[in-house]
């Protein structure tokens, strides 16, 4: 359905999405979360790595999130950590609303990647991104504060957690602070892979 508002992220079996510190993305913990994204063939098309890479259902699933996108929310943080690290024809290629106090103008890369800084809060966020999809969806791409401030809102109509075999044991939550008695999930699949298993569940308003 056009318009439907998902997130999809990477979860340690405990729950985390990402460590503590931005100093650690690279580290090791970072890198097992995502080890089932990194070697995939749409992995390298999207990042501009050539050609190559590793085809089947984890390909299959990161190609049609990518696909079904367009437009993106995402929290400042999110956008602090990825600022200097996607390359200039940045992985999106849609617009994207990046939920902030900041005041700044919208920043164009190579691609079809804009970001706009949204001062109003998740809702501003999302009915922009939903008037730049189109016919598309809009993926809140993290991280956990700006996921749940939108399952909070009821802004969320359905998501993917890709599990990976790593713990964390500290670092960004998933789900702190979720209003847990307003939220009723539904799962409607669960895929594996040899590197996750994917979980994806429709959110109802309790
Ligand atoms: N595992 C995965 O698949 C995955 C996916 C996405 C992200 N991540 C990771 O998640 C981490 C970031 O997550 P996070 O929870 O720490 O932060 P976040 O949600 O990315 O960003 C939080 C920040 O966004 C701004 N913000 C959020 N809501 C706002 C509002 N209503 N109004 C104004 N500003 C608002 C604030 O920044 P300011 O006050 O500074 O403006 C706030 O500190 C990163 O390390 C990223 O790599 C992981």
């Amino acid at each position: 359905m056009a318009g439907t508002v998902f997130f999809h992220v990477s979860m340690s079996l405990d729950g985390y999405i990402a460590p503590e510190s931005p100093d650690e993305l690279m580290g090791r913990k970072w890198m097992a979360l995502q080890a089932w994204l990194f070697p995939l063939r749409f992995m390298r098309e999207n990042l501009g790595l050539g050609g190559g890479g590793e085809e089947g259902p984890d390909d299959d699933l990161a190609r049609a999130t990518f696909e079904r996108t367009g437009a993106s929310v995402m929290g400042k943080r999110m956008f602090d950590a990825g600022e200097h690290a996607w390359p200039e024809d940045a992985p999106f290629h849609t617009p994207v609303y990046v939920v902030t106090h900041e005041e700044r103008e919208p920043w164009e890369r190579l691609g079809g990647t804009t970001f706009h800084f949204v001062r109003d809060g998740v809702e501003a966020a999302v009915d922009l991104a939903r008037d730049a999809a189109g016919d598309r969806d809009v993926r809140v791409s993290g991280g956990g504060e700006t996921i749940v401030q939108c399952v909070n809102a009821g802004l969320v109509d359905e998501f993917t957690v890709s599990l990976s075999p790593v713990l964390f044991g500290s670092g960004v939550r998933l789900f702190e602070g979720v209003d847990a008695e307003r939220v009723t999930l539904e799962q409607t699949s669960v895929e594996r892979s040899p590197r996750a298993t994917h979980l994806s569940y429709r959110v109802r308003r309790a």
